[in-house]
């Protein structure tokens, strides 16, 4: 009986509002705040002059100029992608905006996280969970989007967070750790040094551990194509990098019961959980190791539509240290 109910709270929670259609229609904004005519952020500059300029430096007020995503949709159906990146925008086709559109178009404004303001708001600091959790889409035979998957899921960080919570005790809620003192910049729009900062690697000469710090959530979160490679090369530039594992989920198009529609899902999990400590065994003959992070899938990378500098991002590369000292030190 509890669980059942559990179950339906955790659907409820996770399912797409009619307040946020997680892409699959326009959302409906209600009524703006403070008796304002619309959520244009231009109404907003006057009065929020430190959230609007922080928030432009964010990677949200980009979602969809950014040079990744634009990648991204020229090999997708744009409509339901377009509505989450930019969920005010108007214009849906792919492609370079009209010069002087306004940001609505550009990403993630205001309204995305604060309508409806007040009581309707929900858990404080979780306006995120909308767009951060959301299904694989299930598209019938003629390839046209049903609804969104609700046990297969394409972005998984409100529930990774949620487990974290369960299983710590912890209470931080996202915007804890993602906007302290308000800040809605989010470290920026390419974190490299806020990834760097939470990865930690303890090197030796046959391993490396690898675990993270102060992440609530799985590592690499957010959507299934990022992933984490641990390379090794016999050379400090590594030209003869060789892949010794990957932090990521395996992906397969297959029937998920009850669903009678074939999707993707994943079926396997190889990401870092928060407080674990990965060992990976570094073969015998390798002189450097470097961990990378992937903004994008395997089969994108090779597809060759995205330089290696903008899918790729190194977050740590070291010599290893020699081998035979420590086996010849007995005491
Ligand atoms: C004329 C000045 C003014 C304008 C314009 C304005 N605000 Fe505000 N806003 C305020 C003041 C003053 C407060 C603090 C008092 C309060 O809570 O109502 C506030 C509070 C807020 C809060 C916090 C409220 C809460 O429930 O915690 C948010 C969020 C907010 N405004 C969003 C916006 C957005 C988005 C826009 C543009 C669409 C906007 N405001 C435009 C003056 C303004
Ligand atoms: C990605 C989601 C998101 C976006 C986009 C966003 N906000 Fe916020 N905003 C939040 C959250 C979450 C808080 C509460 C922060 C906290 O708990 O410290 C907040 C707080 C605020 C507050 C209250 C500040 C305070 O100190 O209490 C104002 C005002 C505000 N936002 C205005 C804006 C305006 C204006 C925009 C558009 C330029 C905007 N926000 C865009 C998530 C967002
Ligand atoms: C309307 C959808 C939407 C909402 C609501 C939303 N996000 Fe995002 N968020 C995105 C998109 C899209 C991106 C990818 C932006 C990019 O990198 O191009 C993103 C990226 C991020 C990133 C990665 C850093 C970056 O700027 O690229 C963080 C962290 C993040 N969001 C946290 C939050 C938090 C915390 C909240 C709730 C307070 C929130 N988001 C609410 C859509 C949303
Ligand atoms: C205990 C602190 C903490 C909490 C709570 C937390 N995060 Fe994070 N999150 C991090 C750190 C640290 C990183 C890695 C550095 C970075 O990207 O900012 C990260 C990374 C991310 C990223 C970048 C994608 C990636 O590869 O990891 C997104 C998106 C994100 N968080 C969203 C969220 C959302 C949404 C929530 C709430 C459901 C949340 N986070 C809760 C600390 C936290
Ligand atoms: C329900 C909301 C939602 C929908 C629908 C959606 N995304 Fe996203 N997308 C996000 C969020 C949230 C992030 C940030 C999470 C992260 O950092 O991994 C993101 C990140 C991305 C990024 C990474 C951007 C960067 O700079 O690294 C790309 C590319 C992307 N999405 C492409 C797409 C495409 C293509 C589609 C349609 C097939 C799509 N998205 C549909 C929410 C959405």
């Amino acid at each position: 009986m509890s669980a059942l109910l559990l179950l339906t709270c955790s659907l409820l929670a996770t399912a797409p509002s009619p307040r946020f259609p997680q892409g699959t229609a326009r959302m409906e904004v209600g009524e703006a705040p403070h008796g304002l005519p619309d959520w244009s952020v231009s109404r907003c500059e006057g009065c929020h002059a430190e959230q609007v300029e922080s928030w432009r430096h964010s990677g949200h007020a980009t979602a969809r100029t950014d040079d990744v995503f634009q990648v991204a949709i020229t090999e997708d159906r744009p409509g339901w992608c377009v509505q989450c990146h930019a969920p005010l925008a108007r214009n849906l086709e792919r492609g370079a905006l009209p010069p002087n559109s306004p940001p609505e178009e550009h990403g993630v404004t205001c309204a995305g996280c604060h309508a409806p303001l007040g009581a309707a708001a929900g858990t404080p600091g979780m306006p995120c969970a909308g767009c951060h959790q959301f299904g694989f889409p299930v598209f019938d035979g003629r390839g046209r989007l049903q609804r969104l998957s609700d046990t297969q899921w394409q972005q998984d960080t409100a529930g990774e967070w949620r487990r974290w919570r369960a299983s710590t005790g912890d209470t931080r809620q996202c915007a804890d750790c993602h906007m302290p003192r308000g800040d809605h910049a989010m470290g920026g729009t390419r974190r490299s040094e806020a990834l760097k900062a939470a990865l930690v690697v303890e090197p030796s000469a046959s391993a490396l551990r690898i675990s993270t710090r102060e992440v609530g959530h799985g590592f690499p979160s957010g959507d299934v194509m990022r992933w984490v490679s641990v390379e090794v090369a016999d050379d400090a530039l590594f030209e003869s990098a060789r892949t010794v594992a990957t932090f990521g989920r395996r992906l397969a198009l297959r029937a998920w019961p009850p669903e009678t529609l074939i999707h993707l899902g994943a079926v396997e999990d190889t990401r870092l959980k928060p407080g674990e400590k990965r060992v990976v065994a570094i073969p015998g003959n390798a002189r450097y190791a470097r961990v990378v992070y992937h903004l994008v899938a395997r089969e994108q990378e090779d597809s060759g539509l995205y330089p290696e500098g903008l899918s790729r991002l190194v977050l740590w590369a070291e010599p290893l240290p020699p081998r035979t000292a420590t086996l010849e030190r007995k005491p």
